[in-house]
């Protein structure tokens, strides 16, 4: 091991003493081998899972290079399984039905409940009877806008185990953002819930879901069924009683939950009623392994999300195998991901990671800083936490504290500490890991996307030597490469393009409904590669600095939005003749938006057109995407072939006047005037 250092840490020896991959030799020896003979490697892997029916073709087929003809991967060609009787039937007939699979934790600290797979086992075949009774079929999109309740992970089994697909959307999008998903899917199906606590505020579930059926409905798409599941009466109320606005991109219609939601008896069912009335037993559907498992929407740098679609197969191997290695996942560790599984994270390292495992979870339904700001230490002294997932925006929100919450409860308990989302900065990593790991853990910065389907760069917990601020070296079955401008590999030290050069099982395989839309995305900027849309640096020790976006897209709290749709919302409204927006750096979100607004004629730029523009954008995308800063622009810096120029509104948005060349522009004076008009706000 290299010698500890300021900038170096040593895996904890707690960890490594027991862990699956304990040294970077046997990293090596496993990492060459997953890359030179992948069938070797993922087919001794398989033997842990059930497969109906084996491979029977190809183990791995693909073309990565569009110059060759059409972007295709396929792994396991032929197999059959399922993946929710991987989750659940597997470890109940193991003999592990009464193990917990989750520990649900309220919003309040007061509502608790255990849930064992055998419970799971049995709610998800009465969900999955009640969709088959609605003749919800192999193939068919289930839409799903849940809290985080057991019912959510009971939701996604269930139209798993029926062969469905499930298209999960965030329960902090708004009505339009709900609607556009499920057009763009054609969703028969909804499942929601009345509605839900997110620290002191409302999100009423069931009304956004309600607008957003509307929408469908006026747009010709039939949704069967709203199954909605009632609880509200389960759990505490914040007191005293929340007056605040609700926390979803609406503008709030209720304060208060007073128990009664509006009822459609065409579609909306109650879940609690229809599944007293079914049988708590249901056959899996035995599924191809390149069958679609899921869609989960993604921002689009043309303003219009993408539907990543991922099978079956490569997708259960992949989440259980990062599962496994990078949380060093052990029987009796009690695993907590604060990731919401509307996200990538929770559907990968919430549910099917972690049943795959047949594992012990914890599943929050709340946010961190309530009823106060220790919240998720208290959770971890609870329930003697071991592994530990999180985003580098709630650890920067929670350093604001300082270490005395953190010191409150004892975390002595923790092994390994996760980071997901963005590039944590160095001061939060070693925050995490003395405050919060007081220097007795293993940190895991994985790096990873909505489309790579489990992580593709991260430390192995028991192995790697880590520099704060890397996500250091490539998972099993990724081949990572940077690439310059012209597509020339930058070998040894150096920064450019990061891409991956073959097929990793969890891999995503196409966008829903438009093929085209993913070889472009992705391969088309340099044939024969994956293509991240993001820059990295590798160091002379090999280790992989991944620096963040170099497409139009942003990273909000962790949450990737393209500037094009918050452009595209802020159009919108009728004052507004043109809009551009860019990052801004955010000492807690990471990024935030910036924009700039060009009025019609007639109209002034004042404070209640500021307030009316933000909420445009609430109500379009969410509340995650609420722009801090909006300035007037007279006008926008263009070239003379019309393309805004960004870098230079990425100046000015943040004070900075060392503009670069501005010769380009059509009218270079317009940089000068924007810096003036910048808001006050924005000085500080
Ligand atoms: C983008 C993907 C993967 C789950 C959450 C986000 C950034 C993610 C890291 C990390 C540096 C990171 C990248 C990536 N990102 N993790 N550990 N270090 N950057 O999923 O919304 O699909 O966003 O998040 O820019 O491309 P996503």
């Amino acid at each position: 091991m290299p010698m500890e250092t300021a900038n170096m840490f040593n895996p904890a020896s707690k960890v490594s003493k027991i862990s699956h991959c304990s040294s970077m030799e046997q990293y090596k020896q496993m990492h060459d081998k997953s890359l030179k003979d992948p069938e070797a490697f993922w087919g001794e892997i398989t033997k842990e899972f059930h497969f109906e029916e084996k491979v029977k073709g190809k183990f791995l087929d693909y073309n990565f290079d569009i110059t060759k003809g059409k972007i295709f991967v396929r792994w396991l060609e032929g197999a059959k399984t399922n993946i929710c009787y991987n989750c659940l039937d597997r470890h109940v007939l193991a003999g592990k039905g009464d193990q917990v699979a989750f520990y649900w934790e309220g919003n309040d600290p007061a509502d608790a409940e255990v849930v064992t797979y055998g419970e799971l086992l049995k709610d998800v075949c009465r969900v999955a009877n009640v969709l088959k009774a609605k003749g919800v079929a192999k193939g068919d999109r289930v839409a799903i806008y849940m809290p985080m309740v057991k019912h959510l992970v009971v939701a996604m089994l269930a139209v798993a185990r029926i062969g469905a697909v499930h298209s999960i959307v965030f329960g902090g999008y708004s009505a339009d953002s709900l609607a556009d998903r499920m057009m763009d899917a054609q969703a028969s199906v909804l499942i929601t819930a009345d509605a839900v606590w997110r620290g002191p505020k409302l999100i009423a579930l069931k009304e956004i879901a309600d607008d957003a059926l509307k929408l469908c409905s006026a747009k010709d798409l039939k949704v069967k069924m709203n199954l909605v599941v009632q609880h509200m009466n389960k759990v505490t109320a914040p007191q005293p009683a929340s007056n605040g606005t609700a926390a979803n991109g609406n503008v709030a219609k209720k304060t208060h939950f007073d128990d009664k939601v509006n009822w459609d008896p065409s579609v909306d069912v109650w879940w609690h009623e229809a599944l007293s009335t079914v049988s708590s037993e249901c056959d899996p559907v035995w599924m191809d392994t390149e069958d679609p498992l899921f869609m989960l929407y993604t921002s689009g740098s043309t303003g219009k999300p993408k539907g990543v679609q991922h099978t079956i197969g490569g997708y259960m191997l992949y989440t259980a195998t990062t599962f496994k290695y990078s949380f060093d996942y052990h029987q009796g560790d009690v695993y907590f991901c604060t990731a919401d599984i509307g996200w990538i994270t929770g559907h990968s390292y919430v549910t099917y990671g972690p049943l795959l495992n047949g594992a012990t979870s914890v599943l929050f339904e709340g946010v961190p800083t309530y009823p106060h700001t220790g919240r998720f230490w208290e959770i971890i002294e609870k329930y003697k936490v071991s592994k530990f997932y999180t985003a580098p925006t709630a650890i920067r929100a929670l350093m604001k504290f300082g270490d005395e919450p953190v010191k409150k409860y004892d975390l002595s308990s923790l092994a390994v500490l996760g980071s997901v989302g963005e590039p944590i900065n160095p001061e939060a990593w070693l925050w995490y890991y003395r405050v919060v790991g007081d220097s007795n853990v293993s940190i895991v910065d994985t790096f990873w996307q909505t489309e790579t389907g489990g992580h593709v760069i991260t430390p192995l917990p028991g192995a790697t030597p880590c520099k704060p601020g890397s996500a250091c070296f490539p998972f099993f079955g990724v081949d990572v490469a940077l690439l310059d401008e012209e597509g020339r590999e930058i070998k040894g030290e150096g920064e450019g393009y990061l891409v991956f050069c073959r097929p990793w099982p969890g891999m995503m395989r196409t966008v829903y409904g438009n093929h085209e839309r993913f070889e472009t995305t992705y391969f088309k900027k340099f044939p024969g590669f994956y293509c991240t849309g993001d820059g990295a640096r590798r160091d002379s020790d090999g280790y992989i600095w991944v620096t963040g976006r170099i497409d139009d897209m942003l990273n909000v709290s962790g949450h990737l939005l393209s500037t094009a749709q918050v452009e595209s919302s802020l159009v919108e409204h009728p004052s507004v003749a043109e809009a551009a927006a860019v990052a801004r750096p955010h000492s807690i979100k990471g990024e935030c938006l910036y924009c700039f607004v060009t009025l019609t004629e007639g109209n002034s730029f004042e404070d209640k057109l500021i307030a009316e523009l933000k909420n445009k954008v609430r109500s379009k995308i969410g509340a995650f995407a609420s722009p801090d800063f909006i300035q007037l622009a007279p006008g926008l810096p263009k070239t003379r072939s019309g393309k805004i120029m960004r870098r230079v509104l990425r100046k000015i948005a943040v004070g900075d006047k060392d503009f670069g060349d501005i010769s380009t522009l059509a009218d270079p004076s317009i940089v000068e005037k924007l810096f003036e008009l910048r808001p006050k706000e924005s000085k500080k």
